[in-house]
């Protein structure tokens, strides 16, 4: 039997703009170090390819954390931790790839970044919020399009949990042998 330390799928839930990407390539980075082996899955990088033909309609998002949870799924399988960092508003959506996980006999931490809408639109990186609430930008998730958080996170994570390093502090906890 092997001793590799199993692999998992961390799955990084949260508004744009909330601080997703940077806990995720923060826990990306402490998984590393800590030796074990981690694989980022990035939905702004994960639409310029894996899922490029896919828009942000219902269905079309619904396709989108099918596709990265099967993929999350597989590294997991090979002993490699996936951080996951997308949106992914639809409960049921995320609830799916958590079965499909535990169906496998396979690790799934659902972390919320719990940041309020007001904050993720007073930071606004990519100009995106403006857009929506100009008009311009329709079905944007927080604005005109729903987001659902989650129900029974493993992990919250909000503003006043301090910087993202120390979020990611957080997370390991869960995955690294105490
Ligand atoms: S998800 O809803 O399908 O999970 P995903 O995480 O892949 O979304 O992509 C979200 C990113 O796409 C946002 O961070 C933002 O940069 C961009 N984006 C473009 N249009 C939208 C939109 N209508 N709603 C949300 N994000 C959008």
């Amino acid at each position: 039997m092997s001793t590799d330390p199993p692999g998992a799928t961390v799955w990084i839930t949260g508004l744009s703009g909330s601080g997703k990407s940077t806990v995720a390539a923060a826990v990306r980075d402490r998984l590393i170090g800590a030796g074990r082996p981690a694989y980022l899955l990035d939905g702004d990088v994960l639409r310029t390819g894996l899922c490029v033909d896919l828009g942000f309609d219902k269905e079309s998002r619904t396709e989108n954390v099918r596709r990265v949870g099967e993929v999350a799924r597989m590294f997991a399988d090979a002993g490699v931790v996936a951080v996951v960092s997308l949106i992914s508003p639809y409960s049921s959506d995320r609830d799916r790839v958590r079965a499909l996980h535990e169906a496998h006999g396979l690790t799934f931490v659902e972390v919320f970044v719990d940041t309020p809408v007001s904050s993720c639109e007073q930071r606004d990186p990519k100009g995106l919020y403006a857009s929506a609430r100009a008009g311009t930008l329709r079905g944007f998730t927080g604005i005109d399009d729903p987001y659902e958080p989650p129900t029974a996170p493993d992990v919250v994570l909000n503003p006043a949990d301090g910087d993202p390093a120390r979020m990611a502090d957080r997370v390991v906890a869960l995955l690294l042998p105490t």
